[in-house]
């Protein structure tokens, strides 16, 4: 029987320590949030990341634009929200529509102003060693294994997924907590071999149930990054929890994983600023 890692409980906790940073240090944080287009699954990202704002004590500050807005209209806010000193953090929500090119959209985004941690500065400084944003989700993994009382240091860890948003930044900074990180991918020959090697296996490859307990080893650690909604209408993950739980030693739940912690990340990431790794209140 493994042990639930509590994520809802753990990004509550991370929540109160900005919120009470917040009010201890008077600070003042604006977070501007970009949505583009009415997709559904944004919109309720984009109001639970407002929210998160509320209770954190950030003013949030929205931009909502239609569906064919043009990647001139677009660029010119992102000047014009690089340029307001009022902005502390810029988000701009993904996907945006196709006329849209992703990749220069987020080299538009000031570094300093980068609080998804997607630029490729923040991404250069992590692969470095130096401090500065940290892609949300990844380092909200961090959290949840540091907080659930893993050891990082010295173990095999295996990262299936090799995204920029996950994948990547995930190999870096278990690299950077001492661990030995193998990254599989499509192309990755005899998948549940390697898996098995894992003392922590993370598992972000965007297939509902794939991974069972024949790609698991006994007692790992298990953290699902996948998110879908089955037929049933209920959600489930990249992992069959039900095949995986007896006999991991601890693993996260879909939903209620590592889910609330990209947003508790965001929370850090704007009251923390670039160089949040240098304060010592929050466990890097
Ligand atoms: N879309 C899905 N996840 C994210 C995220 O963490 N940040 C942004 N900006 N868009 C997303």
């Amino acid at each position: 029987m493994a042990k639930i890692i509590d994520g809802k409980a753990i990004a509550a906790q991370i929540k109160d320590e900005c919120r009470e940073k917040v009010r201890e240090r008077g600070l003042k944080r604006t977070l501007a949030v970009v949505l583009v287009g009415d997709d559904p699954a944004s919109a309720v990202y984009v109001a639970n990341k407002k929210k998160a704002c509320d209770y954190v004590g950030i003013r949030s500050v929205s931009h909502e634009l239609p569906g064919d807005t043009t990647e001139d209209v677009l660029f010119d806010l992102v000047e014009e929200l690089n340029d307001d000193d009022t902005v502390d953090g810029i988000l701009v929500q993904l996907p945006v529509p196709s006329q849209i090119n992703e990749d220069r959209l987020i080299r538009a985004i000031r570094p300093d102003k980068d609080v998804d941690g997607f630029h490729p500065d923040s991404v250069g400084k992590l692969c470095i060693g130096q401090p500065g944003y940290l892609s949300c989700t990844p380092a909200g993994i961090i959290q949840l294994l540091k907080r659930s009382g893993v050891e990082i240091d010295g173990k095999e860890c295996v990262i299936i997924g090799r995204s920029n948003i996950v994948g990547k930044p995930m190999a870096m900074l278990m690299l950077r907590e001492n661990a030995t990180v193998t990254v599989c991918h499509s192309h990755t020959k005899d998948l549940r071999s390697v898996c098995k090697r894992a003392d922590i296996l993370i598992v972000a490859i965007g297939r509902p149930k794939m991974i069972d307990a024949s790609y698991v080893k006994d007692g790992a650690v298990v953290i699902d990054v996948g998110i879908h909604r089955q037929a049933d209408g209920k959600l489930c993950g990249d992992v069959d929890f039900e095949s995986v739980e007896p006999i991991a030693s601890m693993i996260t739940p879909v939903p209620g994983g590592v889910g609330p912690m990209t947003i508790a990340m965001l929370m850090k990431n704007v009251v923390e600023g670039e160089d949040g790794s240098d304060i010592p209140w929050i466990i890097l």
